[in-house]
């Protein structure tokens, strides 16, 4: 598939089949952020790989799941992920403003996952107190995002926003994401 395709069929997935995702392939995504583009090239990211049954229990339970879904869209028992990508930054390198190095990687690792055939829900609202528990992190890392990872076992559609940016789920389980048309988020051409 090529970039454009991939970047306009990528949707979030947040149910995902109970198959594991190799070594390799995760090391590959992060390979891939590592080489994303970075504000004066500082790199201040650094990341940790989330893949033992344990762990992934654990984290699990600092993460909360599609908020317009009212519970429907947080994965059940067998549809957790099967990888966390924690995306940090190291405060010794950059004390701020290392949200939009964090985003780049991010997409990085998202797409790279995609070209895979692995699908991802990017995570933002987390417990980040019981992380540091958990991840056994020093306080010098900043928790910016998790990205969830697994094969996927829902569909997700983007279609045209009607005035509500609510995603929801048809009756048969289809996700819908409205998107804001090119008419409205291009201001103009000067
Ligand atoms: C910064 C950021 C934080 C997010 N945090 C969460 C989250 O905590 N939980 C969740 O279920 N989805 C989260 N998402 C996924 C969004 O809900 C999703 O991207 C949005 O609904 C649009 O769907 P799409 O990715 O399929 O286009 C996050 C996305 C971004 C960019």
């Amino acid at each position: 598939m090529n970039v454009i395709q991939l970047m306009k069929e990528r949707r979030t997935i947040r149910k995902f089949k109970d198959e594991e995702i190799p070594d390799s392939n995760l090391y590959e995504f992060i390979d891939c952020a590592r080489l994303a583009p970075s504000g004066a090239n500082m790199q201040p990211l650094k990341y940790v790989v989330v893949k033992s049954r344990e762990m992934l229990d654990k984290v699990f339970e600092c993460t909360a799941w599609a908020g317009y879904l009212k519970g429907k869209g947080t994965p059940g028992e067998g549809e957790r992920p099967k990888a966390y990508i924690a995306i940090l930054a190291d405060t010794d390198i950059k004390k701020s403003g290392f949200e939009l190095d964090a985003g780049a990687a991010a997409m990085s690792i998202i797409l790279a996952a995609q070209e895979m055939g692995i699908a991802s829900c990017w995570l933002g609202a987390l417990n980040r107190e019981k992380l540091y528990d958990i991840l056994s992190l020093e306080r010098k890392y900043s928790i910016v995002s998790l990205i969830a990872l697994g094969y996927p076992a829902e569909k997700s559609v983007a279609e045209d926003y009607t005035g509500d940016v609510k995603y929801y789920k048809d009756e048969a389980g289809m996700l819908h994401v409205p998107k804001r048309p090119l008419s409205e988020i291009i201001i103009h051409d000067v």
